[in-house]
């Protein structure tokens, strides 16, 4: 989808930049989002929160065998 209809930049280019540890900042220089009108400026800044690096992740834990966990019972006892 695209995030900055001003310099055509994608959801996916802003991603991919804040997964590699770039901040607002960074990424407003490198593809010159948010630097016309600035109406998507909120919305890049949304993309980054979500796909920034130090954003927490989902952690599996798997110290029990998968198998004997109930998420994973899929017959009718
Ligand atoms: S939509 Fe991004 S600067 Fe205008």
């Amino acid at each position: 989808m695209i995030i900055c209809v001003c310099r055509r930049i994608s959801d996916r280019d802003i991603a991919r930049h804040a997964r590699a540890g770039m901040g607002f900042d960074e990424i407003q220089f490198e593809l010159g989002v948010a630097t016309q009108c600035g109406r998507c400026e909120n919305c890049a800044r949304d993309v980054i929160t979500q796909c920034s690096a130090t954003a927490p992740t989902a952690h599996l834990s798997l110290d029990a065998p998968v198998s004997k966990g109930k998420a994973w019972i899929t017959s009718a006892a």
